[in-house]
């Protein structure tokens, strides 16, 4: 494949420096992170992180879980959480533990009121708050709910920070699964190894059990073939899920034993054995 048949613009190819070129940082108190990204917003990228995050902890794993979408945060909402981190000297951000889960957002630097157009060019002095200046403690994992398209601020994260390993959201429809496309060589271009696929919103089924395709169908899979990485899972649409992040309390820290949490645990292992 081409980049033209990805649309990955010359312009834009031409901003991703040679691996040789940069230094990629490694995050302090963290053994292996994991990125959550797609080329395409809305697509359930920040539902998904949180609940493979508390899937980890739940696994026993000691789990973070870093919010860097610089254009609209909401991990802190989908956890509950409206206070701000403190420092005690001054200099280091203590993340805040909520369900057990070690929690960091862009949101809390950057202010609410701040132009969209500022945001982007704030990704790089934030990436040094996030890799010097927290006190992550002990993590096993971190996952990073990375901003959605291609553009400037994903490659600054992905070129900035030695990522262990990238796991791709995309629903199954085509259009979805073109940006996603995107999405995953720029990965490649910036040397981040893409671990899997998951298939968000796969169908819907009815109080009848009749399963409807509303998005279409089997996109994360003709995209794990196209690049040949796994397909870790296909998550449903699933009502509680939503009702459950506009709750501040993660589906999978309430509901559990269904069918939809044994989908999400499964991924979760899957991450587990791919990471190690
Ligand atoms: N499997 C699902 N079933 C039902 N609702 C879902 C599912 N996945 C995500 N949602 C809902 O879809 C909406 C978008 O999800 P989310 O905010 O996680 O997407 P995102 O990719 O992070 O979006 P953005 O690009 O804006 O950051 C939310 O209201 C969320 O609750
Ligand atoms: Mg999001």
């Amino acid at each position: 494949m081409t980049e033209q048949d990805v649309n990955l613009s010359k312009e834009f190819v031409d901003k991703i420096s040679p691996k040789s070129i940069y230094k990629k940082n490694k995050i302090n108190g963290v053994k292996k992170i994991i990125a959550i990204a797609s080329g395409k917003g809305g697509v359930g990228k920040s539902t998904i992180a949180v609940n493979i995050a508390i899937a980890l902890k739940n696994l026993n794993y000691k789990v973070g879980i870093l919010d860097a979408d610089i254009y609209g945060p909401s991990i802190p909402k989908m956890l509950g959480i409206s206070e701000k981190p403190k420092s005690e000297d001054g200099k280091t951000l203590i993340p805040i533990t909520k369900f057990g889960l070690q929690c960091m957002s862009i949101g809390f630097l950057v202010s609410e009121d701040t132009p969209m157009i500022w945001r982007g060019p704030m990704v790089s002095s934030t990436i040094k708050t996030f890799t010097n200046n927290v006190a992550w403690k002990d993590l096993d994992y971190l996952i990073i709910d990375l901003p959605p398209g291609t553009g400037d601020a994903l490659l600054t994260f992905a070129q900035e920070i030695d990522i262990d390993g990238a796991v791709i959201i995309t629903t199954p429809q085509e259009i979805a699964t073109l940006d996603v496309t995107r999405g995953i060589k720029m990965f490649e271009k910036t040397n981040v190894k893409v671990i899997g696929i998951i298939e968000n919103m796969k169908s819907f089924i009815s109080d009848d059990g009749k399963e409807h395709f509303i998005f279409g169908k089997d996109g994360g899979q003709k995209i794990a073939k196209q690049f040949n990485v796994d397909l870790l899972g296909q998550i449903p649409i699933d009502i509680r899920l939503r009702e459950q992040s506009d709750n501040g309390e993660p589906f999978m820290e309430v509901k559990k034993d269904n069918k939809t949490s044994l989908i999400i645990n499964e991924i979760a292992e899957k991450i587990v054995k791919k990471i190690s």
